[in-house]
């Protein structure tokens, strides 16, 4: 049993700014402690060791599976190669936490789920630390106790105002680093909604847009040597501790013409049980915040979730006037405690031999519904979700709902709606 006087030790492969971020979590509240480091970039490694001094460096990540010190691995790289460094670990019995978006492909999605089928002794954590927040663990509660009776319908707007900073001044959008802002950032609601919902996605329609970022700059161009007024200029900052160290300021323009990533896309989701999903992304909006709603046979769930304030839940019924608001407290920490959250699972789930709450093959829905979209967009089909197996999906919605929910079971419902204990 891993707990404080026997803390999981923690090997970092990719000492970036979430590797180093998301550890110092595990070690602040008491899971573990991280004992190796491992980059393919020495500043980052420099870093990493001035964080973690007690860490020892191992230089090839295929050689952690063979450190007896070692018993988990937080896989933290760039997610074009996630797949090939977690199966790397295949038969190592290290657990492992891989960031998301687990994959970037569909394709790579199948591998790494189908390579570690037979590998049911480790924990396969894909880190999708939103669900774990408690605004999200709130609405999942109320749709999964029949509150708002059967989910027929929702639609989701993730408002990105941090783009230019997190994106388009960065090279992840100026070389192929990533299959496009729906994998990269949207997989967290995407996953999120998938959990409420209580149901995987069959169907996938979407349109994108780059109509803000991106043009026709050139591609050495960069904010410092820029005398442009600009809207998007990337301000010199007082540099963190990491940037000092880390070699690599991202400002490239965010006109470039190497930005070839949607900045704004709706993307159209069936899922098995027959709800629906209409899911904004939207990367110049001017405030960054999430907005979740869900209606069903009973009443409706609104939730938006601002990223620098309290968030907001109403609950309204059909044939009722009041509207019920809920105050949510969320937790501590990064990602709204949803990190925290997220580690103990990790953690619990080692303890009691089990999946984790995002294993791999839940992961693999939110990443896949992605690339779909992404495949929608420059097709302009309506693309399968398929099974791991290839297999086809089923829409199993069915007639009338609404039948046999009485005016009278309605009210007394809306009495019986628990307050938020979270
Ligand atoms: N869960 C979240 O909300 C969240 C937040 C931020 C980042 N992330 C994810 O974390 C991952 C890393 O993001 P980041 O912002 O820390 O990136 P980063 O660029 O700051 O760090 C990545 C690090 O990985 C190293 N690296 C790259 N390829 C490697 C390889 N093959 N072997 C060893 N090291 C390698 C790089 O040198 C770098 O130090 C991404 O998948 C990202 O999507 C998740």
């Amino acid at each position: 049993m891993f707990n404080r006087s026997n803390p999981v030790r923690l090997a970092i492969l990719g000492c970036g700014g979430r590797g180093i971020g998301l550890s110092k979590e595990f070690e602040k509240i008491g899971l573990g402690k991280v004992v190796s480091l491992t980059d393919r970039n020495s500043d980052s490694l420099k870093y990493a060791s001035s964080v973690f001094p007690t860490a020892s460096v191992v230089k090839e990540s295929r050689d952690l599976g063979k450190n007896n010190d070692i018993d988990a691995i937080f896989i933290a790289t760039p997610e074009a190669t996630h797949v090939q460094l977690a199966l790397e670990q295949k038969g190592s019995g290290k657990h492992l936490l891989v960031e998301k978006p687990m994959a970037t492909t569909l394709e790579d999605c199948n591998r790494l789920v189908l390579g570690f089928q037979s590998e049911s002794k480790v924990v396969k954590m894909v880190g999708l630390c939103m669900r774990y927040n408690n605004l999200i663990k709130r609405m999942h509660e109320l749709v999964a106790s029949g509150t708002i009776g059967e989910v027929i319908t929702s639609y989701c707007v993730d408002n990105v105002a941090v783009a230019g900073d997190y994106y388009f001044h960065n090279k992840i959008t100026h070389h192929n680093e990533v299959m496009g802002l729906i994998q990269q950032k949207g997989c967290h609601s995407l996953d999120a909604i998938s959990w409420i919902i209580g149901s995987r996605a069959v169907k996938v329609h979407s349109f994108g847009g780059l109509d803000y970022y991106g043009g026709e700059e050139p591609s050495d161009k960069i904010c410092s040597t820029c005398d442009e007024d600009c809207a998007e200029r990337k301000e010199p900052r007082v540099k963190s501790n990491r940037a000092k160290v880390v070699a690599g300021v991202q400002e490239f323009c965010a006109y470039s013409r190497d930005v070839n990533v949607w900045d704004n896309s709706v993307v159209n989701v069936i899922y098995e049980n027959g709800a629906k999903l209409s899911f904004i992304e939207c990367h110049f909006a001017p405030d960054y915040s999430r907005e979740f709603t869900f209606i069903g046979t009973k009443g409706r769930i609104c939730a938006r979730f601002p990223h620098n304030g309290k968030p907001e839940l109403t609950l309204t019924f059909r044939h009722r006037a009041e509207v019920i608001r809920e105050e949510v407290k969320m937790g501590l920490g990064s990602h709204f405690g949803g990190d925290r959250a997220m580690l103990e699972e990790f953690v619990q789930a080692i303890n009691e031999n089990r999946p984790a709450l995002t294993d791999f093959a839940v992961g693999r829905e939110a990443s896949a519904v992605a690339a779909c979209a992404e495949k929608s967009i420059v097709t302009g089909l309506v693309v399968d979700v398929p099974n791991v197996d290839g297999s086809k999906r089923t829409v199993h919605a069915r007639k009338g709902r609404s039948r046999g929910i009485s005016r009278r079971s309605l009210s007394e419902e809306i009495i019986a709606v628990p307050s938020a204990q979270i």
